[in-house]
C-alpha cells in the first residue's frame, strides 16, 4: 500500500468529469491510476451540488481502486467519519469548514482511513502547519473549489513550495496533493514545486483514452519531480 513520502508521483482521476450514469465503467477506464478522486459538494460550502455517501458505497463495490474522498461540504466534523467507515482510503476535508480539524482527522484515522486537510486558495499554510502531524495529506487547491474544468492557479505554487519545505525541515511525511486545472501543461510545475499527488478531472476524462492520459501525466510528473525530493518526502 502506498505510503506518504513514497518517491513516486501518484495520479488520482476525478470522477467529477466522468459520466455519472456509468460510474463503474468510468472507474474501470482508469484502472491504471493510483487513487480515484471523488468530489462531494453540498451547495453550501461550495455553490455546486454533486454526490454523497451512497455513491461512494456503491463505487467501493464496483472498483478496486482506492477511493480518495474530497469533502467540499459544511460540517465535515459530522460527516467525514462515514466516508472512512464506507472504506475510503483517504478522506480529505476543508480546513475552512471544520470546527475542530484535529478531532475530525483523528476520527477519520480511527475509522481506518488516511486523513487529508484541504486549503482553499485564500487560506494560508501558516495557519495550519501546527496540526499537520494529525494528517497524511495536505491538499493545496489550485482552483476555487466547486467546479471542474477551471483554469489552473499558478500563484498557488509558492504555497506548495512552502509546504514541501516545512515537511522536509520537520521530517514529516505527508503527501502534497494539488487539485484543479492539473493537466499536461501544468503538472510539471506542480511537481517541481513539491506536489506528489495529482488530481486531474477534465485532463483524464476529457481525453480520448483516459488510461493513456493517466500514464502520460504520471510520466510528466515523474520527470519533473526534483531528485532532491525523492525519498525525502
Ligand atoms: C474542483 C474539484 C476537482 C475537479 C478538478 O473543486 O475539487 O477535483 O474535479 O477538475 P479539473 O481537473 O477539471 O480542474
Ligand atoms: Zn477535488
Amino acid at each position: 500500500m502506498a505510503t506518504p513520502g513514497g518517491a513516486e508521483p501518484m495520479i488520482a482521476p476525478s470522477i467529477l468529469s466522468a459520466d455519472f450514469a456509468r460510474l463503474g465503467e468510468e472507474a474501470e477506464a482508469v484502472a491504471n491510476a493510483d487513487w480515484l478522486h471523488i468530489d462531494m459538494m453540498d451547495a453550501h460550502f461550495v455553490p455546486n451540488l454533486t454526490i454523497g455517501l451512497p455513491v461512494v458505497q456503491s463505487l467501493k463495490k464496483a472498483t478496486d481502486l482506492p477511493l480518495d474522498c474530497h469533502l467540499m461540504i459544511d460540517d465535515p466534523d459530522r460527516w467525514a467519519v462515514g466516508y472512512a467507515e464506507a472504506g475510503a482510503r483517504n478522506v480529505t476535508f476543508h480546513a475552512e469548514a471544520a470546527r475542530d480539524v484535529v478531532q475530525t482527522a483523528r476520527s477519520i484515522r480511527a475509522a481506518g482511513a488516511r486523513a487529508g486537510l484541504a486549503l482553499k486558495p485564500a487560506t494560508s499554510f501558516d495557519d495550519y502547519q501546527d496540526v499537520l502531524a494529525e494528517f497524511d495529506m495536505l491538499l493545496v487547491m489550485t482552483v476555487e473549489p466547486g467546479f471542474g474544468g477551471q483554469e489552473f492557479m499558478a500563484d498557488m505554487m509558492p504555497k506548495v513550495v512552502q509546504a514541501r519545505r516545512f515537511l522536509r525541515d520537520n521530517e514529516m511525511q505527508l503527501w502534497i496533493q494539488v487539485d484543479g486545472g492539473v493537466a499536461a501543461d501544468t503538472i510539471e510545475e506542480c511537481a517541481r514545486a513539491g506536489a506528489d499527488m495529482f488530481v486531474a478531472g477534465s485532463a483524464v476524462y476529457g481525453a480520448h483514452d483516459p488510461a493513456k492520459a493517466v500514464t502520460a501525466l504520471r510520466e510528466r510528473a515523474e520527470a519533473a519531480i526534483p531528485t532532491s525530493n525523492r525519498g525525502t518526502h
